[in-house]
């Protein structure tokens, strides 16, 4: 049975290293392989893996929104987010799901508890920041969405219906006071992938969760811990939404601590 990961580029991706450990670990006769696809080509690619009997897919840029868009159904949370990282091969057709959202959620939980109530400053309002938004506001925290094109932070909030009450749009010159009055910050920006950075006050012990990881991280995260901010990467939500797309193919819970701890090593030796 054939799997697999469609996007461009995609030799980086460590989708390849955890679902072959979790297939490996439930002794499944499945193949999971990575599909380097350009973008505009995903319509195309999905044709000839479904000609290849394809059950399940992975989907990651560029072709998040094509995915949803293609596909015959979609589950709620992809509807809502716009975008789809998981297809699943039904009767009909594939059917979108999105496990970025509820992936985030349980990661940041792991490193948090329960942020119902909290005021969460979000940077960025593209695609990524697109997941944690929607996330957030089923979590019922408060947020403020900080983004170098305004415009694009006001968007997302008004996509997801947020109460004036609860939540705010800003630029970057207004990230100090977000940063100052918040409990939790999350980075859903690249600017880390350019090694671009932001100003931090002093942290006190808060939480800094960046979407990247590795090095892409690091330029966000090494000032963030200086001014006394704890920090996390985006692993730990590579991971879970990894464990959520398995367990919609296969109907099985797999060991995300032994997929986390394979791609620290896989990205150390890198
Ligand atoms: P993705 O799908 O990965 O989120 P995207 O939709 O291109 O990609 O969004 C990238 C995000 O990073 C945006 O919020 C972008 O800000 P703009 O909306 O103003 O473009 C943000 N971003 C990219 N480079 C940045 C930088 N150097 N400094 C600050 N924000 C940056």
């Amino acid at each position: 049975m054939l799997y697999g990961v469609v996007g461009d580029p995609i030799s980086h991706s460590l989708s390849p290293l955890i679902h072959r450990s979790w297939i490996r670990a439930h002794g499944r006769a499945a193949e999971y392989l990575a599909f380097q696809v350009p973008a505009g080509e995903l319509s195309a690619a999905l044709e000839t893996l479904d000609r290849r009997g394809a059950k399940g897919l992975n989907i990651t840029l560029p072709h998040k929104t094509d995915a949803l868009a293609l596909a015959e159904s979609a589950t709620t949370e992809a509807a809502a987010i716009g975008a789809s990282n998981t297809l699943i091969q039904t009767p009909t057709g594939w059917r979108a799901d999105n496990t970025d959202a509820p992936g985030f959620s349980k990661d940041l939980k792991r490193h948090t508890g329960d942020i119902s109530g909290a005021k969460i400053a979000l940077i960025g309002a593209g695609g990524a920041a697109r997941a944690v938004a929607f996330a957030v506001r089923e979590s019922g925290a408060c947020v403020t969405i900080a983004n170098r094109t305004p415009e694009r932070a006001q968007t997302l909030l008004e996509r997801f219906e947020y109460s004036p009450d609860s939540s705010a749009a800003v630029g970057l010159g207004d990230l100090g006071s977000a940063l100052e009055s918040c409990d939790i910050v999350v980075n859903a920006t690249s600017a880390g992938h350019a090694g671009q950075g932001f100003e931090w006050p002093l942290g006190r012990g808060r939480l800094v969760y960046d979407l990247s990881y590795g090095k892409a991280a690091e330029a966000v995260l090494i000032p963030a811990q200086s001014a006394g901010w704890r920090t996390a990467d985006g692993l730990g939500m590579l991971v879970a939404q990894a464990a959520l797309s398995f367990k919609t193919w296969f109907g099985i819970a797999p060991d995300e601590e032994a997929a986390l701890s394979l791609c620290r090593s896989a990205l150390e030796a890198a």
